[in-house]
């Protein structure tokens, strides 16, 4: 019999194939299992350029992870599972309901039910799962302490009031890094289903005497992010805009933040999580642990790819985004020794000279936000009157709410 093989779900995608070339690099047999999903990859889909499918280590199966048949065939001499497939989305998730259940709630569940019904010689299980579990994440409030704001309402996103308050006493409340033992709240369908894949990968594995680890990935970028896709991966978008000539266009006043985690530092998290026992039976979340402004990376990546104009703030707004989020990254410290090495500054430089190599994508972001207007799930733009008028009763209400605490 050949060594047992490491499963790649998604191997094709952004991150399986950044998880497979370090696997390569460390004498892994891997197996990539991907349907080739159009929406990622295009019509006709082009590895002919890349060097890591001609490895004697590598092979790839075409299936689909909703099909129990295509696991029965995938998991044949598979020691490991690293579980990245999945439609990933968040905005277009709030419409795409049932095919975002079925590829990655179903997905998971598929996997789960071979194993516990058939022989196989997996011993462990690695799962990416995601930051958007949490919602708006963890917050400072001067009074009550840590505090879980709870998603923003329609209203308060009309009024432009974008920062989130806090949930007991409605003052201000200023971002702080989120632990992994913070309370869930998805705010999305996305997010619904990746937290449904953590409980049955949890429940399962436990039942089954199979080591999982949980992975909550926070904004994932670097080379490799499809550029073909409007619908999710906020650098690509950028730079596809950036090199068309276009404004960027920031949504709420660009000052939400996120958690930007070079793809590189992620595949070095999943390869200790398989080497190690350190992390079994763990939930960690994985990121750079350091909060940027949207506005801020545009800024960056516009300097990189000579911008012809500044970012511009739109006000507008889609429901189901959260306003801030960075990891605490002290468990996957503690679990993995896990430390990310490629800064910001480095990993978008990085980013730049590929996205450089490669063909400018239309840009089909226009269709992806009409999808959303048309279903409501993005409002038009309210003439600024209106506003004013709604951000004057959410003020008033904010005060009236603190001065009754
Ligand atoms: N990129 C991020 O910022 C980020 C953040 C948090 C979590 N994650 C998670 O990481 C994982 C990988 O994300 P990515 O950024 O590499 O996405 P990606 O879209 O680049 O890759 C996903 C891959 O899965 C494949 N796929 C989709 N549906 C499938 C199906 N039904 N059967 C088989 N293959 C299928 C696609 O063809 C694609 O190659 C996902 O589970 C995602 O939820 C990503
Ligand atoms: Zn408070």
């Amino acid at each position: 019999m050949t060594t047992p093989r490491v499963l790649i779900t998604g191997g094709l995608g952004f991150i399986g194939l950044e998880v497979a070339k370090l696997l390569v690099r460390r004498k892994y047999p891997v197996l990539l299992f991907d349907n080739l999903n159009p929406q990622i990859h295009g019509a006709i889909p082009d590895f002919c350029a890349l060097q890591l499918l001609r490895s004697a280590q590598v092979e790839v199966f075409r299936g689909d992870v909703s099909k129990p048949s295509d696991w029965a065939a995938a998991l044949d001499n598979v020691r490991a599972v690293v579980h990245l497939a999945a439609e990933t989305g968040t905005a277009q998730s709030m419409y795409e309901i049932s095919r975002y259940a079925e590829t990655n709630v179903g997905g998971t569940a598929a996997l789960l039910n071979y194993l516990a019904n058939h022989k196989h010689v997996v011993c462990k299980i690695i799962l990416a799962s995601s930051r958007s579990v949490y919602g708006e994440g963890a917050y400072e409030c001067s009074r009550c302490g840590l505090v879980y704001p709870p998603a923003r309402s329609d209203e308060t996103l009309r009024a432009a009031a974008w920062q989130p308050r806090c949930p007991t006493c409605w003052r201000p409340i200023d971002a702080t890094a989120t632990p992994e033992d913070a309370r869930t709240a998805p705010a999305s369908i996305y997010a619904a289903t990746k937290l449904a894949q953590e409980d049955l990968v949890r429940v399962a594995a436990s039942a089954l005497g199979i080591p999982a680890v949980v992975f909550r990935l926070q904004n994932v970028y670097g080379e490799g992010q499809s550029l073909k896709n409007p619908y999710t991966g906020i650098l690509s978008i950028f730079s596809n805009q950036l090199r068309m000539g276009k404004t960027i266009h920031l949504y709420e006043d660009g000052q939400e933040t996120r958690d930007f985690v070079h793809v590189s530092d992620v595949a070095r998290a999943v390869a200790l999580g398989l080497a190690s026992d350190g992390a079994d039976g763990a939930t960690l979340n994985v990121g750079s642990g350091k909060p940027t402004s949207v506005e801020q990376v545009a800024l960056l990546l516009g300097e990189r790819l000579g911008a012809r104009t500044a970012p511009r703030v739109t006000g507008e707004y889609r429901l189901g985004d959260v306003r801030h989020g960075y990891a605490d990254l002290t468990s996957i410290h503690t679990r993995l020794q896990f430390t990310p090495e490629v800064s910001l500054d480095e990993g978008l430089t990085r980013f730049v000279e590929w996205v450089q190599t490669q063909p400018v994508e239309p840009d089909r972001l226009d269709k992806a936000t009409g999808e959303l207007v048309a279903r409501g799930l993005m409002p038009a733009h309210l003439p600024d009157d209106a506003r004013a008028d709604l951000t004057a009763k959410v003020q008033d209400h904010a005060h009236a709410k603190a001065a009754s605490r």
